[in-house]
């Protein structure tokens, strides 16, 4: 949420910055900024309401020379999205300026005290306090700004990722981080800084994760030091990148989310490689599988997540329990945390979630850690603050999601669920060996199932065009179909801004069919399997009010066929399977009706990838 880039070396920092905060624009598209310095003592500040192409079209012709910069892209949480409240912020002074993802709970605090010192503000944000802060205890204490953003983060509470630097000094960037994740470049003889690793990665493969409680002070003439906020030094630990540039870009498509939406037979393939080979009757989780033991032993496993993979781990309460026989709740992650719950050392909390960096998510761990239960992950970015959380997890290897909307992520983490049921499932016991062997083998045949899912690419459209004037849309499905419901729902309403619910298809006639006239597209996940027969009578029942009937339903189903206004057929596969390939036609439906709409697909208003505020 909000996106950071900053850079000092040789290079033009206005293309490093302006190319970054492209990258980063889907962590947040309220208004963009960037400071410069050419001359020392003279800031080179740009900012403005909207996305990076107005900053671009605003700065013009203006200068836009030097070669250290910080860049930011607000997704606003203190004030609105407007020019004065956009990123960076500098001091009263005029000296230092700061760009900052989180939020600083105690600023109220801190703006009255500074207030009675003179400081007085132009924006309504929590980050121009932490400017005036550090100016203040800057010229107080008369220290470097390395050791006054350290003195200043200590009077903090709350969370940030800052990078601060002073007009007088174009040779150093001071960062600092806590609960919202930094990242720094190592170049030959250059460095960067991004809130993800997105704006770093065409330079450097070679990057310093900040931990939590780290100030970095970034020089050309002394390198990288780490200090911790109570002024130990940290010895850098330099990592590999893992992300490639080409991962970064839509190659080809109109949007990313597209893109990512036909990549899945691929990811899929990725997400199960090495892990499950149904010939030799094996699967197994590499990063989790030392835990199988105790996952076995334990009483439950308390599924925490928000969001789309909240979805996906509703889908793994029915893999799990229905395979390896194992108690599983399915929490929001931001209810679970507030709510005081009871959480023992023998349980096992499974943490889901794309970014990793998900603070309700992040909080939710913290709380179940310090109950002394087991924390696993199942997480996409490498590297993320939830993955080196959590005492073991496996990655789904879907490569960058930048698409606002999740697409390849739930079907990576519904991949990585279905290999631990079966794993739990043949450590237990729990099923036959003639069954396991027929789901391996089906599990495997998923990917080319994705494909062929993917050619109703033209009927979605089709059917697009039909409904995209709908003022609202109800989604049913039962069993592990009902999460694939929610998830279809969620991903309309998302990109689309159409008013969706999705529905276990039975619970509809305990009030939403109130809803129901002839201007009401009903979406369901009608496949043959154990409740097909069940979800029919409720189609009937949404006729009867006159509802449209879109069913996605399994290829060949002459019964549906003759029942729906539009039919989209799928690949027969085990029930257990199914939201593997039922989503794709409702990410495709979603799709195309918000393109017909004209909304921004990649980007859409009010929301940003990785929410990293409470
Ligand atoms: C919806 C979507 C969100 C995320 C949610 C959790 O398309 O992307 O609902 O799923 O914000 O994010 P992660 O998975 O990064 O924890």
């Amino acid at each position: 949420m909000c996106g950071i880039v900053a850079y000092v070396g040789e290079k033009d920092a206005y293309e490093v910055l302006i190319k970054g905060l492209k990258r980063l624009e889907y962590r947040g598209y309220d208004s963009a900024g960037i400071a410069m310095i050419d001359n020392p003592g003279e800031f080179l500040h740009y900012k403005c309401k909207g996305k990076v192409s107005n900053l671009e079209e605003f700065i013009g012709e203006q200068s836009k020379k030097g070669s250290i910069g910080i860049g930011h892209t607000r997704w606003a949480t203190h004030g609105p999205a407007n020019d004065v409240n956009a990123h960076p912020h500098v001091s009263g002074d005029g000296k230092l300026a700061l760009i900052h993802n989180g939020i600083i709970e105690n600023y109220d605090v801190l703006k009255k005290e500074l207030g009675k010192r003179g400081h007085e503000f132009k924006s309504d944000t929590d980050t121009e306090v932490l400017i005036h802060l550090i100016e203040e205890v800057k010229k107080n204490e008369a220290v470097s700004l390395f050791e006054a953003v350290r003195l200043a983060l200590n009077e903090v509470i709350g969370a940030y990722a800052i990078v601060v630097i002073d007009k007088d000094n174009p040779r150093e960037l001071i960062a600092a981080k806590k609960s919202s994740p930094l990242v720094i470049g190592m170049g030959d003889d250059d460095f960067y800084i991004g809130s993800d690793a997105t704006p770093i990665v065409e330079y450097t493969n070679n990057v310093v994760y900040l931990e939590d409680g780290e100030i970095a002070h970034v020089s050309l003439d002394t390198g990288l030091k780490i200090k911790q906020l109570d002024n130990q030094e940290i010895t850098p630990s330099i990592q590999e990148l893992q992300i490639k540039l080409e991962a970064l870009e839509k190659g080809g498509y109109e949007h990313f989310m597209l893109k990512e939406i036909f990549e899945q037979p691929k990811t899929i393939m990725d997400c199960m490689r090495g892990r499950v080979n149904a010939q030799k009757g094996h699967v197994s989780l590499g990063g989790i599988s030392e835990y199988k033991d105790k996952i076995l032993a334990a009483p439950r496993i308390i599924i925490i997540a928000c969001g789309t993979s909240w979805h996906a781990g509703l889908v793994g309460e029915y893999l799990i329990e229905d395979l390896a026989r194992i108690p599983v709740e399915v929490e929001y992650a931001s209810e679970f945390r507030y709510r005081n719950p009871i959480i023992n050392e023998n349980d096992i909390v499974l943490a889901i979630s794309q970014s990793g960096e998900t603070a309700d998510t992040l909080a939710a761990i913290k709380l179940a850690k310090e109950k002394g239960a087991t924390i696993l992950g199942i997480c996409n970015v490498v590297g993320s603050t939830i993955s080196r959380e959590t005492h073991a997890g496996s990655y789904t290897h879907a490569g960058p999601e930048v698409g606002v909307a999740s697409t390849k992520a739930f079907t990576a983490q519904v991949t990585v669920l279905s290999l631990l049921a079966l794993m739990l499932a043949k450590e237990k016991g729990a099923v036959e060996a003639s069954k396991l062997n027929r789901l391996l083998f089906e599990l495997e045949s998923i990917p080319e199932k994705v494909e062929e899912a993917l050619k109703t690419d033209g009927i979605c459209r089709f059917i697009a065009d039909i409904y995209m004037n709908a003022s609202n849309a109800l989604y049913l499905g039962r069993g592990s179909s009902f999460p694939v419901a929610l998830e279809g729902a969620l991903k309309l309403k998302e990109i689309s801004y159409i008013h969706a619910e999705g529905y276990p298809a039975a619970e509809m006639k305990h009030g939403p069919i109130a809803l129901i006239d002839e201007e009401m597209p009903v979406f369901v996940v009608a496949t043959k399997g154990a409740s097909y027969e069940k979800v029919l009578s409720n189609i009937q029942e949404v006729k009867a009010r006159k509802g449209k009937v879109i069913v996605i339903s399994s290829k060949g189903d002459e019964t549906i066929r003759e029942m729906a206004d539009h039919y989209i057929e799928i690949p027969h596969t085990e029930d257990m399977f199914i939201p593997l390939l039922a989503t794709i036609p409702f990410q495709l439906l979603s799709y195309h009706i918000a393109v017909m709409r004209e909304c921004n697909v990649d980007q859409p208003r009010n929301l940003a990838k990785s929410v990293t505020v409470e």
